[in-house]
């Protein structure tokens, strides 16, 4: 079992309000089912979460009433991107069941408490596939939160132990500098030592926490037998050799070895 995060960066453009890269969406998906492999797909909001749970704080929990149309908005905007997923994997033959953690998850102070393990599982002896996503959540302290994509790879690694978890991503991993900065290069390998002192770089909007914390929660997720990859999904076959074990450009995330 390989688990792949389609970021909101891939599959949409994250500065643009609404709008999904529909093209790269679905050869992701064929580069999926070319592979031969069993993937868990979780995907993330971009442009259709990030802009307004910005503007309305709602990672910050129930503020105000005032939150409550930015929330249920949320909602709607990443179910509708959830079913424009749901239409590329169907259309090249994958049988995803999408789990909207706004109906399925259940979170504690912005952290996941529940996740439904016990029904993602059910699909999965199936042979169905669940499909989770950046999403809103209830959250028993804060009234509501946002549960990312991240954190229910993070919490689903827990339950299925993936051989291998892939990032993808619209850069070819985790750059030294800015991206857009010619001179910036791929960083290859990422150890717990360097998440502190490196000098990481966002883009866009992004509510749940830039490249420090993803970088954080891969290192949680990385095991002597798991690999763990950031790698540029606007580049055909990356995926697909990604899914294949085989070596392809991007970041590996991995724990000290020379012990
Ligand atoms: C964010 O999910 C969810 C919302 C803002 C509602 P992710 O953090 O997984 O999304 P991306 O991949 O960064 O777009």
């Amino acid at each position: 079992m390989i688990l792949v995060k389609l970021g909101g960066s891939v599959i949409t453009d994250k500065a643009q309000y609404q709008s999904v890269r529909l093209d790269v969406l679905t050869r992701l998906c064929r580069e999926i089912v070319e592979s031969g492999k069993d993937v868990v797909v979780v995907h993330g909001a971009g442009s259709f979460g990030h802009i307004m749970a910005h503007d309305h704080r709602l990672a910050e929990g129930h503020l105000d009433d005032g939150q409550i149309p930015a929330l249920a908005t949320v909602s709607r905007d990443v179910r509708q991107l959830n079913l424009m997923v749901m239409d590329a994997m169907l259309s090249v033959g994958l049988m995803p069941i999408s789990l909207p953690p706004s109906a399925c998850v259940l979170m504690k102070g912005g952290e996941i408490k529940d996740l439904g393990a016990e029904r993602i599982r059910s699909y999965i002896s199936l042979g169905a596939s669940p499909v989770m996503f950046g999403d809103v959540a209830l959250d028993e302290s804060m009234g509501f939160s946002i549960c990312s994509g991240d954190q229910i790879i993070e919490s689903l690694a827990k339950e299925i132990s993936p051989e291998r978890v892939v990032f993808v991503s619209d850069v070819d991993g985790i750059m030294d500098r800015d991206p857009a900065d010619p001179s910036s290069r791929v960083v290859e390998v990422v150890r717990p030592e360097d998440v502190e002192v490196m000098d990481f770089h966002a883009r866009v909007k992004d509510v749940t926490g830039g490249i420090r914390k993803k970088l954080k929660s891969m290192l949680g997720l990385c095991t002597p037998e798991r690999e763990c990859l950031i790698i540029n999904g606007t580049v055909p076959g990356r995926l697909l050799a990604a899914l294949n074990g085989e070596r392809v450009l991007g970041t590996r995330v991995e724990l000290d070895t020379d012990e």
